[in-house]
């Protein structure tokens, strides 16, 4: 089922590719402006400045995400990149991405404390969820808080695999999401969203958008992804 004009989200997640050159390039590319679409582009950190620059001078309808933060404030954390230090380029953070809880460990806890840290900055969390963990990666949460994150069902088996979940099923996890947490609550589709089968995934009336990475590198790509959707 389509609702026409329906408010959507679509977020970039270049993980770590691109030289500083390269996503300078993206942006110089323009946006695609649109009524009904938020986009979120989510460069590595150490472009955040440059692109926010970016994006300021050209007057693009583009925010900026962060793809991790700190689950600790400034201080002694070698390595560490705090909220405070990236609150002035981001609206949003991805939290507890697949990659991030299976190569660098992050528990639920880890997660929990760094939607804390984000939200307590101002920054919109999106929160990576997954079955079959799914309730108690939410249950997890401050329950004060979870309403206030948008999330992303990734299923690990979809993402960068080329085999996307159906539109069907992503929609029935969308609902226990939002049985879990709120009804109004904004949860995302990721994993293998291209240009060609990102409707199917937006027309489900739960989907408020899509979590994309492979796809959003190029940047004819990801006007591509945003043309299919925008109304
Ligand atoms: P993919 O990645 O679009 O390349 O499958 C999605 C993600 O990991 O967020």
């Amino acid at each position: 089922m389509s609702q026409a004009g329906k408010p959507l989200y679509l977020v970039a997640n270049w993980k770590s590719h691109k030289t500083l050159a390269e996503a300078e390039h993206f942006v110089t590319e323009g946006s695609t402006p649109t009524e009904n679409v938020t986009q979120i582009i989510c460069p590595p950190v150490p472009y955040l400045a440059s692109i926010s620059q970016l994006i300021k001078s050209q007057q693009l309808s583009v925010s900026l995400g962060v793809q991790d933060v700190s689950p600790y404030p400034f201080g002694a954390y070698t390595g560490a990149v705090a909220v405070d230090m990236v609150k002035e380029w981001v609206t949003y953070a991805i939290i507890g991405h697949s990659e991030r809880r299976r190569y660098f460990h992050e528990s639920d806890q880890e997660v929990a404390n760094k939607v804390s840290r984000a939200l307590e900055a101002g920054i919109t969390p999106i929160l990576c969820v997954d079955e079959p963990y799914l309730e108690s990666q939410i249950g997890t949460l401050d329950e004060g808080l979870r309403g206030t994150c948008l999330f992303a069902y990734e299923p690990v088996s979809a993402i960068g695999s080329g085999h996307p979940d159906t539109p069907e099923h992503a929609e029935a996890v969308a609902q226990r999401v939002q049985a879990q947490v709120r009804a109004e609550v904004v949860v995302l589709y990721g994993g293998s969203v291209t240009a060609e089968n990102i409707k199917s995934f937006t027309d489900q009336p739960h989907i408020a958008g899509a979590l994309v990475g492979g796809a959003s590198l190029d940047p004819q790509s990801w006007h591509a992804l945003i043309k299919a959707v925008a109304e």
